[in-house]
């Protein structure tokens, strides 16, 4: 019942030109791929070139980050209106943007909500470090992350919410979490608060993807589990043969 979603986070990669290029030859590999949401999230830059170039196909278009003010003087900063003409997803609260540019719990929280209210689908990261799993912190620290970062949203806003579980440990570093250990996650530290904010038929609604380290290879193992409806794909999403591999071994999975 919950449709799977494969997004390509591309981080801070790709000019314009190359940008285009990688989605032209995507919409080719991927066009006969069928239930499964493909998404693509381009740095800002280049989100109306790829737009225009996925113009008819099957693949959404994302940004990776949104200011929660409508407008005025926030200089470098883009809000959710902004983006509404251009994008349908939003990766809010990525572990790159909770490390390096100072994003919390609470300024996740209102991203999302300025996301939602422009008709966004935020794709709202969370995870626990290294640090944190070798302290047994995981489940406290995946579980706040949810009832803080989504804290105030009413049942009928979570409906269209997606939430990636990537432990930051697994991030670009060729080391991904097991099928069993990320279902077990999702499940027990993601579903649970979900169904304590949303009620327990909401929560089962709501779409969990694992994010870290996912290739082509390792794609079915996390798919083939039950909790896991997904995948936040960073360094895999930059080539189109090994993005098309892991939507294609998601769409055999599921
Ligand atoms: P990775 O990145 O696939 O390169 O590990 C995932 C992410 O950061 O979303």
């Amino acid at each position: 019942m919950r449709v799977p979603i494969i997004a390509g986070n591309w981080k801070m990669n790709k000019t314009v030109s190359e940008a285009v290029e990688l989605v032209r030859v995507l919409r080719e590999s991927t066009a006969d791929v069928e239930k499964v949401e493909m998404v693509v999230c381009p740095p800002f830059v280049s989100l109306m070139a790829v737009k225009d170039a996925l113009a008819g196909s099957k693949i959404g278009l994302g940004a990776q980050n949104v200011f929660w003010e409508e407008k005025g003087a926030f200089t470098g900063e883009i809000a959710a209106g902004m983006l509404k003409d251009l994008v349908t997803y939003v990766i809010i609260g990525h572990s790159e943007r909770r490390q390096y540019f100072g994003e919390t719990d609470a300024t996740v929280n209102k991203r999302v909500n300025a996301a939602l209210k422009a008709g966004l689908t935020p794709i709202v990261c969370v995870g626990e470090t290294l640090a944190q799993r070798e302290a047994g912190e995981t489940a406290a620290v995946v579980s706040h992350q949810v009832l803080n970062g989504l804290a105030g949203l009413t049942a009928e806003q979570a409906k269209s919410i997606v939430l990636a579980y990537e432990p930051v440990w697994a991030i670009g570093t060729g080391r991904a979490s097991t099928g069993d250990d990320a279902n077990a996650v999702v499940a027990q530290n993601i579903r649970v608060p979900l169904s304590k904010l949303f009620g327990e038929a909401v929560a089962q609604g709501i779409r969990v993807q694992y994010g870290g380290s996912v290739t082509a290879a390792n794609a079915a193992e996390f798919m083939s589990r039950p909790e896991i409806d997904g995948a936040l794909v960073g360094g895999a999403s930059l080539k189109a043969a090994d993005f098309t591999g892991i939507i294609e071994a998601t769409a055999q999975v599921k």
